[in-house]
């Protein structure tokens, strides 16, 4: 069977078989990514394969595997670092790729939340971060547990290692006893350029793209690493928490400013999905200029009651989505060179 094979067209066999190879590569692809820092698929790749994974699903549900890739989230922690487990779940979101995808995901609330058109439904947009998460957990204002995101339910203790991010504060006044702050560690594209020319004069391991680089600084089992390492964060989220931040997302954007945390300029309301929409085309305009990469918009419901109405689905949140920019660099496998020799005799 083609691996492109029309899924309409194929066979009950042959879809369980496309499950299985699809696991496989994508297995492969999620732990080359997530635990080598260092990407056997371009992201585009990853996600077209992700969502073939899903198709063929949807069209034969019975044949869904029990460790089905479209329930996974990142990878298993690495060896080498003690594991955290999250208090609450760290999550994925689902993908938008066109407008009616975007479309498609406000009606889908509407109807989930017996809403009409007319009736008024904000959500910020947010730029979507290319990082890597983690969460931070204060309490009593103090920073004691730092972890990466792993499979969602379980990260690497990265706690010393965020302790040398200067973003990232160690104490906070005024805030919940117990709060859990959840964001994206990156690196500026000029930091990463500047650490390929120095880890190219030291002879040591060049990253594919800045994501890489930071993912590979913050886990690092010797923090003096990641001290040198130009590392940032933006806070765009949180987990457990004692006392609610605020009763909308902006109004939490805005708490966690106060506290002291980084959070991302771009961030916008929305009144539906024309203004969501523009949005996304005006930033898309300047993401080659912002100095970091992101990969996409992310839309979230500004009420939370409505968000916890709403509530979540399988590893996302129904209330949130991704809408993804096209990709702007692809990784391509060189399977052969041919060499001729011409007439002269030059290669
Ligand atoms: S919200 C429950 N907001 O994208 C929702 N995620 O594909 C949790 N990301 O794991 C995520 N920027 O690493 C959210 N503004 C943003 C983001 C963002 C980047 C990452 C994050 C997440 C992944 C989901």
């Amino acid at each position: 069977m083609h691996k492109d094979t029309n899924i309409a067209h194929l066979s009950a066999n042959e879809a369980e078989a496309e499950l299985i190879r699809l696991s496989s590569v994508l297995y492969r692809a999620n732990h080359a990514y997530h635990n080598a820092d260092a990407p056997i698929l371009s992201d585009a790749k990853y996600d077209q394969l992700k969502q073939r994974n899903l198709s063929v699903e949807t069209a034969f549900p019975g044949l869904k595997r029990a460790n089905s890739p479209s329930d996974q989230i990142g990878a298993a922690p690495a060896d080498g670092f003690s594991k955290l487990r999250h208090a609450q779940r760290m999550l994925s979101l689902g993908n938008a790729f066109t407008n009616e995808d975007v479309t498609e995901f406000d009606l889908r609330i509407r109807r989930y939340l017996g809403l009409s058109e007319q009736d008024n439904l904000t959500y910020t947009a947010e730029p979507k971060i290319d990082g890597l998460s983690l969460s931070l957990r204060y309490e009593h204002g103090m920073l004691i547990q730092a972890a990466t995101r792993g499979d969602g339910q379980t990260g690497e203790n990265v706690t010393e290692n965020a302790h040398t991010i200067a973003d990232i504060p160690k104490q906070l006044s005024n805030a919940p006893e117990i709060l859990e702050v959840r964001g994206e560690v990156y690196m500026a594209q000029l930091d990463f350029d500047a650490l390929n020319q120095s880890q190219t004069a030291k002879g040591d391991k060049v990253f594919a793209n800045p994501r890489n680089a930071a993912a590979g600084s913050l886990r690092q089992l010797d923090s003096e690493i990641t001290r040198r390492r130009p590392l940032r964060f933006f806070a765009y989220a949180w987990g457990d928490l004692s006392t609610p931040l605020a009763e909308t997302q902006n109004g939490a954007i805005e708490r966690l400013v106060n506290l002291g945390f980084s959070t991302n300029p771009l961030t916008r309301l929305c009144d539906g999905p024309k203004a969501m929409i523009r949005h996304y085309r005006q930033i898309e305009q300047q993401r080659a200029n912002l100095g970091y990469d992101i990969d996409g918009i992310v839309f979230k419901v500004n009420s939370h009651a409505l968000q916890q109405q709403l509530g979540f689905v399988s590893r996302a949140p129904r209330w949130a989505i991704a809408h993804k920019f096209p990709a702007q660099e692809e990784i391509t496998e060189l399977l052969d060179v041919e060499f001729q020799v011409g007439r002269t005799g030059a290669v």
